[in-house]
């Protein structure tokens, strides 16, 4: 049975998957309460509470056994070797591996537990919302399944109307981070892997009939159109919604047709078009006669035009930086919008206007901080290095986090580029499985730019060939490169290379850089030493200034970050030390250097106010 279980279970886990691909947008701004706070925890590396989670659909009825009873001790003489009251807690949202010494590098299954009262009113209904959990969790709600969930940057949701009891309920999760070659991410990345509830908790109360999805941005290439779609929920006729911009003094009003659906289109008069510059929002409000809901979006138009990237129809530079989803000052997933701020402040202070958010969906709340910010975007998914191509569930998990991540963040001014990967070798099997990507990125989002972070290779001693096939399906040709530090010679000599690429399309360098100890000083030839990444910096500049069609670079990385894969006993110990900024926060000597060459290219770009 044990055998056959493995596979049944990601044959199961992936149908379930596709089920919940849609969740209540814009979650923070709906009727909820939080779930965050202190959850029990008991650690279970042998999986002895699990009894298994038959089949995928939530069963009322079923009991599910095991560590989700939840069962507590009621005659001296019962047997029960665990006790979810009296096990240790741990902060959530948070990784487990920052908050417990012993879980520090721990893998595997841990459970949690969390007690809540709650009286449901009769006539609205209940979702059980998870804004990340990583990697795969089992879901159980008072001793019933919810569900299952693979994939640990995604929300993911449950509708618990008719398990809520009136009075005390408890949620009992199994978690697992445990890497597999199937997973996407896959068993092999250069990131901690932090394990636990890593994003908030919440009960949201709804309407029976409400507001679930929409859409509301420019249409594509048009200053002048605003378009959108609205999609109710619990709905059974046709009814009217009225969409409300006050301050621009734009609304219309529509009607759903049978499926809770309409789509629309509004004229725009006059419009302060969202910029890094003026990161104008307004004030958004659905309204039906059963529930309304407000967003606070921006409006821009982002397109490329030969080698140009067109912000609001003019060429801008990205001026940016990679950045993990991590404090480094915990270490440990940022836990709270602050944790955000921190990170996107650093940025701000860099004279960046673009962050690239690797490789994998952030926080939700940090696209909303950029919207506010001023600050364009690159999310990505993270089908990373050398995923297992020819496994069809790995495409289809692959697929459905491209698609919860664009259906997350699809009215955010700030995301200009949907990645669809990082350093995926050009090998046959993977062109087929990159190409589907590139599809359903494009046919889910034709409004945004869809890339991915390509490799560079040498065809001779000197010129660096970009000439990845997947580029043909990309808007932005970007790639990683590493000139100075893993090839290329000394930071010095690189001047020597030249750059051939196979696109005529806006080029964006992905990452680029060099690892210093912060506050390490020696000569420019030391590795990991200030003054070896300050001059690959320099050189770099210079370097990748010869492609005619640049118009961004997010080096990598804004701050150092926790990975297992460094552990040089003298500079690294568990950490990647390519931050512009150290673990502590002081800014490295490369970080002015940068500074300056965004200045620079600012003056350069010139771009003007609307
Ligand atoms: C790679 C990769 C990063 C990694 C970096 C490095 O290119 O994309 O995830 O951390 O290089 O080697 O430091």
């Amino acid at each position: 049975m044990k055998k056959i279980l493995p596979c049944i279970l990601s044959v199961v886990a992936f149908i379930h998957l596709s089920a919940q691909s849609s969740f209540i947008q814009n979650i923070y701004a709906r009727n909820y309460l939080s779930l965050d706070g202190r959850w029990h925890y008991i650690v279970d590396p042998f999986e002895t509470g699990f009894r298994g989670f038959q089949g995928a659909k939530a069963d009322e009825d079923e009991k599910l056994g095991g560590f989700f009873q939840n069962k507590q001790q009621q005659s001296k003489s019962e047997l029960i070797e665990y006790n979810f009251l009296k096990a240790p807690t741990l902060n959530v949202p948070g990784d487990w591996n920052s908050q417990d010494k012993e879980l520090v590098y721990y893998e595997g299954t841990v459970w949690y537990e969390h007690d809540f009262n709650f009286h449901p009113q009769p006539d609205k209904r209940y979702f059980l919302r998870f804004n990340a959990i990583n990697y795969e969790a089992y879901i159980s709600l008072n001793d019933k399944k919810l569900g299952i969930h693979a994939g640990g940057f995604t929300p993911f949701e449950f509708e618990v109307t008719k398990q809520l009891n009136d009075g005390n309920n408890f949620i009992v999760i199994k978690v697992n981070n445990t890497r597999k070659k199937e997973n996407v991410p896959t068993d092999n990345f250069d990131w901690w892997n932090y394990g636990g509830i890593i994003r908030d908790v919440m009960l949201a109360e709804m309407p029976q009939a409400f507001i679930k999805d929409y859409k509301i941005q420019l249409a594509k290439k048009n200053l002048k159109t605003i378009e959108g779609f609205v999609q109710l929920n619990g709905v059974s006729f046709s009814q009217q919604i009225k969409i409300n911009i006050p301050e621009a003094g734009l609304q219309t009003t529509v009607t759903s047709d049978a499926n809770g659906k309409a789509t629309f289109t509004i004229p725009v008069k006059k419009l302060e078009y969202w910029s890094p510059e003026n990161p104008k929002r307004y004030k958004v409000s659905i309204t039906t006669n059963t529930d309304s809901v407000t967003d606070e979006i921006g409006f821009r138009t982002i397109e490329t035009k030969g080698a140009d990237i067109l912000l609001n129809g003019k060429s801008i530079f990205l001026r940016g930086v990679c950045l993990h989803d991590e404090n480094p000052l915990i270490p440990g997933r940022p836990r709270n919008i602050d944790d955000c701020k921190l990170l996107l402040n650093w940025a701000k202070e860099l004279n960046c206007n673009f962050v690239r958010l690797a490789h994998y969906p952030h926080n939700e709340e940090e696209a909303k901080l950029a919207d506010s910010m001023g600050l364009l975007l690159w999310e990505e998914v993270p089908v990373y290095w050398t995923i297992d191509w020819t496994n069809d569930s790995t495409l289809r998990n692959a697929e459905h986090q491209i698609t919860d991540l664009i259906s997350r963040d699809k009215n955010r001014a700030s995301v200009i580029v949907w990645s669809i990967g990082n350093e995926t070798p050009s090998i046959p099997e993977r062109e087929k499985f990159m190409e589907a990507m590139a599809d359903s990125a494009h046919a889910l989002d034709s409004t945004r730019l869809i890339s991915a972070a390509l490799l560079a290779h040498n065809e001779d001693s000197t010129t660096i060939e970009i000439n990845d096939a997947l580029g043909k399906k990309l808007d932005v040709v970007s790639f990683n490169e590493y000139y100075g530090w893993y090839m290329g010679g000394m930071p010095w000599e690189i001047n020597k290379y030249n750059f051939k690429i196979d696109f005529d399309k806006p080029v964006i360098i992905s990452e680029v850089g060099a690892g210093a100890l912060g506050g390490f000083h020696a000569d420019s030839a030391t590795r990991f030493s200030e003054e070896y990444q300050e001059s690959v910096y320099k050189n770099q500049i210079q370097l990748i200034s010869k492609i005619k069609n640049l118009r961004g670079v997010t080096p990598w990385i804004l701050v150092d970050f926790r990975s297992p894969k460094r552990m040089n006993p003298d500079y690294q110990n568990g950490w990647n030390r390519k931050g512009l900024i150290s673990e502590t926060g002081q800014k490295k000597k490369a970080f002015f250097v940068l500074k300056d060459f965004y200045e620079k290219k600012e003056k350069e770009f010139n771009v003007v106010k609307y």
